[in-house]
């Protein structure tokens, strides 16, 4: 059996004194795109951010690779393919498409940056006619494209991602699942995809993860839950 490429256990953390996430496990194996639901609240932004290493643990482990990452900072993360886009694709407006990837890619060297601007432009030829055009002139599904974009500038293998829907016209919710699982068909990139339209990322994912009250509540294959609608239904009760 191949390792996971990423492997939470038994994770606990929080908040100050708040706890959130209560003995969280789960992985996410090679070229595989693994959708965390639940309901509001429920931790699946901690999750990430935990990951990510912008919030510290508590209790447990997280394993990058075979390798503990307790305690990296969010810069080494992405430094080791472990790469974050936020929630509310957060670009910013004032700085154009270019200077945007620029920001991903701020630890790379001129040469590495160019080459990978190239790579992700490929995936996003949207962008490449806009480069030089400020971001905030983007529509809602364009700036996602770019906020997606950026995370992959840095040579990524693990894609965190934080509701990709938010915001977007039911028509562009499409563009962005497609775009993704065309990355993750081209590229076998990893994602972990926070997601609020449950039905929706069902159709791209490959297993899924349930958390309710800071707890793994369900882990499922999508043709069962598809087939079970009691499982979704318990998970937002
Ligand atoms: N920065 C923060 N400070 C204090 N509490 C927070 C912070 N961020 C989130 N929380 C709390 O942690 C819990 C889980 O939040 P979150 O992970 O954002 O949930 P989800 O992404 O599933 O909606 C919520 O009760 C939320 O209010
Ligand atoms: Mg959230």
């Amino acid at each position: 059996m191949m390792e996971p490429m990423l492997k939470i256990e038994n994770v606990s953390t929080g908040y100050n004194k708040k706890p959130v996430l209560q003995d969280v496990s789960l992985e996410v194996n090679e070229g595989e795109i693994v959708a965390l639901i639940g309901p509001n609240g429920a931790g699946k932004s901690t999750v990430l951010k935990a990951v990510s290493g912008l919030l510290p643990l508590w209790k447990g482990k997280i394993y990058w690779l075979g390798n503990s990452i307790n305690g990296n900072s969010p810069a080494k993360n992405i430094g080791l393919g472990l790469t974050f886009c936020p929630q509310g694709s957060r670009v910013f407006d004032r700085m154009t498409v270019g200077e945007n990837l620029e920001v991903g890619g701020f630890r790379l060297s001129r040469v590495e940056l160019m080459k990978r601007e190239e790579i992700v432009l490929e995936l996003f030829p949207a962008l490449k006619t806009r480069l030089r055009e400020d971001a905030g002139n983007l529509s809602g599904g364009e700036r996602q494209m770019l906020a997606i974009a950026r995370a992959m500038v840095p040579p990524t293998q693990l894609l965190l991602l934080d509701e990709p829907s938010l915001g977007l016209a039911p028509n562009l919710l499409g563009d962005v699942f497609g775009k993704l699982t065309e990355i993750n068909r081209e590229l076998g990139l990893a994602m972990l995809v926070v997601e609020q339209k449950v039905k929706d990322v069902m159709t791209i994912c490959h297993r899924v993860v349930g958390l309710k009250l800071g707890r793994v509540e369900l882990e499922s294959s999508p043709e069962v839950l598809r087939g079970d609608g009691a499982l979704l239904k318990n998970l937002f009760l």
